[in-house]
C-alpha cells in the first residue's frame, strides 16, 4: 500500500518543528520519555482546538441534524462485551528470537527488523519469528479499593460505544427522528503493538467521532453522502486533493460490525496512510446493546400508520483521529522559500486552523512604538487570536511567526504614530499593505470565513 514518499518534508523535519516552536514534545521528557507517548505545548495546543473546532462546525451546523455528546472514558466493561472488544479487539504479534523485536503479524511488510541494513521481519533467514499469538488492545485498570476481577474496568478503545449506549437518552432528549447523528469528540486508549511516525499511532490519542441513524433502506446513500462530505472537510482546510483519496475496504480488511468501510487517506512522508474511516455499521451496535442491555433501542415511528413502526436504526460513522488530522495538517503546511536571501519554514496552515492569526510587532521597542503596539494588539485580541512580541529584530521576530504558521503579521512603526495606520504582512505572498488600524479586526475577522486554498497549488 505504502509508496515512495512524494512530499517535500520529511517526518524528522515535522518533528524538529514541533520540538522547536512547542506544539508536541515527548512526555514525561526529563525521566527519559515514555514509549510513544507525547505532550502538546501551546502552539499544539492551539492548533488541535482549532481541528477539533473546525471538526464541530461541520456536525453542529451542517445541513443534517447532529447533537453533541461527553460520554464517560470508563463504561461498565458489559459495554466492551456486548460491542465485541472483549472478545475480539486483539492483533496478532510475533516476536523474532533473533532480534528480540515484536512485530504485528499483519503488518510485517510495513514494519522493520532492528538489524541493520533495515530489512522487513522474516524477509531474511537470520529471522525467526514466533507463530503469532493474539494480543489484547485494550487497556485494563482497577476501579475502587479492590484489585480483585470484579473490579477489573477499561479504558474506551474508542468514543463509539459511548454514543450508542446513550441512544435512549439522547432520543427521549433531544426529541431528534432519523436521520440525525450524535457527535463526540474525546480521548481513546489502545494499547498497540505497533506504534510510532510519531503521533500518527500512539497508545493515547484523541478522537472525533458521529454516529448517525438512518432509517435501514437510506444507509447506503448516506453511507456514501459521509465519505464524500468527510473528504470535502479536509480539502476545505487547506489540504491539497492530491493528497487526499477514499479507499473502499477489501472484504478482508472489515471490521466485525461493518459491512462496508472506506478510510479517507492522506499521502503521509511514509506512504498513503488512513485519516479517518467511514463505516457502515448496520444495526450490529444498537442490536447488541438490546441484547445485552434488556434496554430497547429502537426508534418508534409515529407516523407511519395507526399502529406505528419500531425499527433498529442502521448506522453510518465517521471516525476521524485528532492527532493524525494534526498531523496531516502540518504536514501538508510545511513549505520552505528565500527570503531576502534568507532561508525560511513557513507552515502554510489554513488561517482558522493557524494557532495564531494576528503578531503584532513594533518595529523598534522604543519611541513609543511597544506602548502604542499593545494598544493595538488589546483591540485585535478579542476578535482573533493574537500575538504580541517585542523581542529581537523583526526579520527574526516574522521567521518565528512563519514557523508556526501565522497569517498575518502587523508593524506598528514611526508612521503609525503620525496617522493610526500599520503594515499588514501576508505570510504567504508576503506583500505588506498600509492599512488604518481602524476596522483592522473587523477585516481580520472577515478574512478568516473566506474560502482558502493552499498557496501550494499556485
Ligand atoms: N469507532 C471506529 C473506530 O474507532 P478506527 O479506524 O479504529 O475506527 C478511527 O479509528 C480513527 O482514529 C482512525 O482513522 C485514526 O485517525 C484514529 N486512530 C485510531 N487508532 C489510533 C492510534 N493508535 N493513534 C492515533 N490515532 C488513531
Amino acid at each position: 500500500m505504502t509508496e515512495a514518499p512524494a512530499t517535500n518534508v520529511t517526518l524528522d523535519e515535522i518533528v524538529a518543528l514541533c520540538k522547536r516552536r512547542g506544539f508536541v514534545f515527548p512526555a514525561s521528557e526529563i525521566y527519559g520519555g515514555i514509549a510513544s507517548t507525547y505532550d502538546y505545548g501551546h502552539y499544539g495546543v492551539l492548533l488541535k482546538r482549532n481541528v477539533k473546532d473546525e471538526w464541530w462546525r461541520a456536525m453542529l451546523d451542517g445541513p443534517d441534524r447532529i447533537v453533541a455528546l461527553d460520554s464517560a472514558i470508563i463504561q461498565n466493561p458489559r459495554v466492551w462485551e456486548a460491542s465485541g472488544h472483549l472478545a475480539g479487539f486483539s492483533d496478532p504479534l510475533v516476536d523474532c528470537r533473533t532480534c528480540k523485536l515484536r512485530f504485528r503479524a499483519d503488518k510485517l511488510e510495513d514494519s522493520a527488523c532492528g538489524r541493520k541494513p533495515s530489512k522487513h521481519p522474516g524477509e531474511t533467514e537470520e529471522c525467526d519469528l514466533t507463530e503469532p499469538r493474539q494480543f489484547h488492545l485494550m487497556f485494563k485498570t482497577h476501579m475502587g479499593p479492590v484489585e480483585d476481577d470484579a473490579a477489573v474496568v477499561y479504558l474506551r478503545p474508542e468514543t463509539a460505544q459511548g454514543i450508542f449506549v446513550n441512544f435512549k437518552n439522547v432520543l427521549q432528549f433531544a426529541r431528534v427522528k432519523p436521520p440525525f447523528g450524535i457527535a463526540q469528540v474525546g480521548k481513546s486508549f489502545r494499547n498497540e503493538i505497533v506504534t510510532g511516525n510519531f503521533i500518527f499511532r500512539t497508545r493515547e490519542f484523541e478522537q472525533m467521532e458521529m454516529e448517525f441513524f438512518v432509517p435501514p433502506a437510506e444507509a447506503e446513500k448516506w453511507y456514501e453522502r459521509w465519505i464524500e462530505r468527510r473528504r470535502e472537510w479536509y480539502e476545505e482546510l487547506g489540504i491539497r486533493p492530491d493528497y487526499l483519496r477514499a479507499r473502499p475496504h477489501e472484504a478482508d480488511e472489515l471490521s466485525h460490525y461493518s459491512s462496508a468501510t472506506s478510510d479517507v487517506e492522506y499521502r503521509f512522508p511514509i506512504g498513503w496512510q488512513e485519516l479517518e474511516g467511514i463505516a457502515n455499521r448496520g444495526d450490529f451496535d444498537l442490536t447488541q446493546h438490546a441484547n445485552h442491555s434488556g434496554e430497547k433501542l429502537e426508534y418508534f415511528d409515529q407516523a407511519t400508520g395507526e399502529a406505528g413502526e419500531a425499527y433498529v436504526p442502521h448506522v453510518i460513522e465517521p471516525a476521524a483521529g485528532v492527532d493524525r488530522a494534526l498531523l496531516a495538517f502540518l504536514v501538508d503546511a510545511y513549505d520552505t522559500d528565500e527570503v531576502e536571501g534568507r532561508r525560511r519554514t513557513v507552515l502554510r496552515l489554513h488561517p482558522r486552523l493557524a494557532p495564531v492569526k494576528v503578531a503584532v510587532l513594533p518595529l523598534v521597542s522604543r519611541e513609543g512604538m511597544p506602548e502604542k503596539a499593545r494598544a493595538v494588539y488589546d483591540s485585535l485580541r478579542q476578535r482573533v487570536g493574537a500575538e504580541y512580541d517585542e523581542g529581537g529584530s523583526i526579520g527574526r521576530r516574522y521567521r518565528r511567526q512563519d514557523e508556526i504558521g501565522t497569517p498575518w503579521g502587523v508593524t506598528v512603526d514611526g508612521q503609525t504614530l503620525a496617522d493610526d495606520t500599520v503594515t499588514l504582512r501576508d505570510r504567504d505572498s508576503l506583500e505588506q499593505v498600509r492599512v488604518p488600524i481602524v476596522g483592522l479586526a473587523d477585516e481580520l475577522a472577515a478574512r478568516l470565513e473566506l474560502p482558502w486554498r493552499s498557496p501550494k497549488l499556485a
